[in-house]
């Protein structure tokens, strides 16, 4: 399937991503019970994950936005995060659960977790749909709910984009043509 410029190619089918994500739920209301966590979902990848996850949260919780990037519409982290939308809500003595689309360098992670306990939270705690462990320059220990691991590759799809688009897609497909960049 072409994108833009580029070729890309089937990685992750929707039911597996669905089936996946029910798992995920599972884990989350045993270990939240009790908890009312806040789920934070890290914009824009993580619309669609954040939106099918939180369908099988059975425990009370509540649900925000927040929006930082690094990437600019290519195929390589930028390094640079750009903060667009702070989160106003009071997170102060309550439990976090950072959901987020992928995890590559981990920098961006890093740079939220820093901000966010600043905010005396009671505890913080990751979900990503995707994480790219050979990427990773950053070890990030509150990393505890991971979809799947991926290659080194560059994904669209199912919330993730390339040049803003993509992100519509049901399905994650990987760049088809092997390239240093990514
Ligand atoms: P990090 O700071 O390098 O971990 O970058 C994380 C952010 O980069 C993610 O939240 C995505 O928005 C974006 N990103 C990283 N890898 C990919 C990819 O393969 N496809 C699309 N976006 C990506």
């Amino acid at each position: 399937m072409k994108i833009d410029d580029l070729e890309f190619e089937p990685l992750i089918e929707e039911e597996t991503i669905a089936k996946r994500i029910n798992l995920l739920a599972v884990e989350l209301n045993a270990d939240y019970a009790g908890k009312t966590p806040i789920f934070i979902g890290v914009l824009n990848g993580s619309f669609l994950f954040v939106a099918d996850l939180v369908k099988h949260i059975t425990i009370p919780c509540e649900v925000t936005f927040t929006k930082l990037a690094s990437y600019y519409g290519g195929t390589t982290s930028s390094r640079k995060i750009r903060e667009d939308i702070d989160l106003s809500t009071d997170i102060s003595g309550r439990h976090i659960v950072i959901i987020e689309d992928i995890v590559d360098t981990g920098n961006t992670l890093a740079y939220l977790i820093e901000k966010l306990k600043l905010k005396n939270p009671a505890s913080i705690s990751v979900c990503a749909m995707l994480v790219k462990p050979g990427k990773l320059e950053t070890s990030v220990e509150e990393l505890r709910y991971v979809g799947f691991e991926i290659e080194n590759e560059f994904v669209v799809g199912y919330g993730l984009d390339y040049k803003e688009l993509g992100r519509n897609l049901r399905d994650i497909y990987r760049l088809t043509s092997t390239t240093d960049e990514v």
